[in-house]
């Protein structure tokens, strides 16, 4: 992690935040401030609009209305750099496994080699490490995103679904790779419409429905009783639109 740690990127302040397509508001007057370290957890059905807002807190996405703050200043490159952001889709370099790990490794190292292996190890890709990262299957490409991600040696990390379509085991040693990165501090956003991944990793709640924050509470205040209607119907495990 860089010097200062989360802490200074905290708190995480959204005001007013818009955006529009296609005439439609698809984020709609959303604030909320993120403050505390741990995993915050958006959550929500799909089309609700999480990708999207995950996007606008990175600055991936102008705005239509309203700021996006963290550590007291406006968003910029500066700020976005010291991000790491897990796509739903894994995006990877047209290059071997090892590859798109060493890429973002710090040039001047004289152990990258052996950095490389240890994090390739530590994802269970080190007997892959020479295949094209395209061959790898579904769950592997997202171990190897998150690999990568966490390999930056960000101060926030931002998750987009990342264990969608996966099985339970890849599932668990992504989740056990997050709560590893907490416990050293790392600030974690993650978005999921999966019930009980929020119930497994989340410190806090943000509900999202239709464009809107609906409500945000600590995890546990939550799901023992969560305030919106939208929220109540969706962890009742009713059909939410
Ligand atoms: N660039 C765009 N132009 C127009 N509409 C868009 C655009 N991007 C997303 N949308 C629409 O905005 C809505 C919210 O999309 P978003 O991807 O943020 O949902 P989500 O909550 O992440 O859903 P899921 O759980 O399915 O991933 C959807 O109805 C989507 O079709
Ligand atoms: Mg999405």
């Amino acid at each position: 992690m860089a010097a200062g740690g989360a802490s200074a990127l905290l708190p995480l302040e959204v005001a007013s935040l818009g955006f529009t397509a296609g005439g439609e508001t698809l984020i709609d007057r959303v604030s909320f401030v993120i403050a505390e370290p741990g995993i915050s957890v958006i959550m929500g059905p799909n089309g609700a609009g999480k990708s999207l807002l995950l996007r606008l807190l990175h600055g991936l996405l102008e705005p239509g209305a309203g700021t996006v703050a963290w550590g007291g200043r406006p968003l910029d490159a500066a700020a976005r750099r010291r991000q790491a952001m897990v796509f739903q889709k894994p995006v990877l370099m047209r290059r071997s496994v090892a590859g798109n790990i060493d890429f973002v490794l710090p040039r001047r190292r004289d152990d990258r080699r052996a950095r490389c292996d240890a994090i390739l190890r530590e994802a269970g890709l080190y007997r892959q490490r020479r295949q094209p990262a395209r061959l790898l299957s579904g769950g592997e490409q997202q171990r190897l995103a998150l690999a990568r991600a966490l390999a930056t040696g960000p101060e926030v990390l931002l998750l987009d679904e990342p264990c969608a379509s996966l099985d339970s085991g890849t599932t668990l040693a992504i989740e056990n790779r997050l709560q590893a990165a907490r416990a050293s501090g790392l600030k974690i956003v993650l978005v999921t419409h999966d019930l009980g991944q929020a119930r497994r990793l989340a410190d806090e709640i943000l509900f999202m429905h239709r464009g809107r924050i609906v409500e945000q509470q600590p995890a546990a205040a939550f799901f023992a009783a969560p305030r919106s209607a939208e929220a109540r119907a969706y962890v009742a495990g009713k059909i939410v639109l």
